[in-house]
């Protein structure tokens, strides 16, 4: 390659990985249908680049859409298809229309009512009605010396939350939720690494450990209806995250046994402060006020339940989530490979 070659190729790539690192140019110009915007908006590609001179690199690297150009040079106009969708955090107040040429959008969804399903986060089928029969009082006796470890970092860990929250339960609960959603996805993307290394089956504890995960996430969500996180809460939440997500990706990959351990007591903590927060709402401490729409959509719960009603589906979740985890240290604990013993996939 000539030298005026390696340079023009130089100032290209450099120009492009600018601008995809360290812009937010990109996301902007989506929004505001600028030339470097996907053609989300139905408009004209431009046949130019950002340096005026890659039609080849524009089109990769800056449409998520077919280039209209075809390649004996006629302009195609993608077909143009109107979507709408809700923002379902705002609980359909909100309307989004788009027109994209890939038609990937999902089909209207309704409820068993007939009326229009309004989350796209999750759909009618993953709904469930909660088994609030189980045991919220099991616990597991802490014999070896990994146990107690585990059982101990957890108690360590607990106090300072109590001593901070009290009886704030509502903000408690909502960023405790943003930890406990950690584990399930950190221990499932792992385990999915494994089953690609090694080549072989999981025995469905991937799938296991990421519904934990997305279980705990709609926790999150449903709290959120109810209370929104100050600053100092986020950044709180932010510093925790960054330590716990690695912290718990090391102990995952050093002593899975003792991760799940950690997390089945970590749980029984969590039903322990569901427990107080029922305690406070029988007392009238805390307001029962009505569930949220999210709530009574996820959990199939009658039309006038309130936020007892949802603590008491969570806390079973809870206690679902702690067997799940004992059992998953107990059966590496005898010695044994999780890929030997189905998962309890669906455990709600
Ligand atoms: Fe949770
Ligand atoms: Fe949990």
């Amino acid at each position: 390659m000539s030298r005026r070659g390696t340079m023009q190729m130089t100032k290209l790539l450099v120009g492009q990985t600018r601008q995809r690192l360290f812009s937010t140019a990109t996301s902007k110009n989506v929004s505001s249908g600028t030339k470097f915007a996907p053609n989300v908006s139905g408009q004209r590609f431009t046949n130019h680049g950002i340096l005026g001179s890659a039609p080849i690199f524009e089109g990769r690297y800056w449409s998520t859409v077919a280039s209209e150009v075809s390649r004996e040079g006629k302009t195609v106009q993608p077909p143009k298809v109107e979507y709408s969708g809700e923002d379902d955090h705002q609980g359909g107040g909100k309307t989004v229309a788009i027109s994209s040429y890939w038609g990937v959008a999902p089909r209207k969804i309704s409820k068993e009512d007939g009326s229009p399903w309004r989350w796209n986060s999750f759909r009618p089928w993953e709904t469930y009605t909660a088994d609030t029969s189980i045991d919220v009082k099991k616990h597991h006796k802490a014999d070896t010396f990994m146990d107690k470890f585990a059982y101990w970092t957890v108690q360590t860990l607990k106090y300072p939350t109590y001593l901070f929250f009290q009886r704030r339960h509502i903000c408690h609960a909502m960023l405790l939720e943003t930890v406990a959603a950690v584990p399930g996805m950190v221990g499932g993307m792992l385990l999915h690494a494994k089953s690609l290394r090694r080549f072989e089956h999981s025995g469905g504890w991937i799938k296991a450990l990421l519904e934990e995960a997305e279980n705990e996430r709609m926790h999150l969500m449903t709290f959120l209806e109810l209370s929104q996180p100050q600053w100092y809460e986020r950044a709180l939440v932010f510093a925790v995250q960054g330590v716990f997500f690695n912290a718990y990706f090391v102990a995952y990959v050093v002593s899975p046994k003792l991760a799940h351990r950690i997390v089945g007591y970590l749980e029984e903590e969590a039903v322990n402060s569901y427990t107080e927060f029922l305690i406070d709402l029988e007392k009238g401490l805390v307001e029962n006020q009505p569930a949220p729409a999210i709530a009574i959509d996820y959990w199939r719960l009658p039309p006038d339940a309130t936020l007892k009603d949802v603590v008491t589906v969570i806390r079973a979740d809870e206690a679902h989530h702690r067997d799940l985890n004992h059992f998953a240290s107990d059966i590496q604990c005898q010695g044994h490979e999780l890929k030997e013993y189905p998962a309890p996939i669906g455990y709600h």
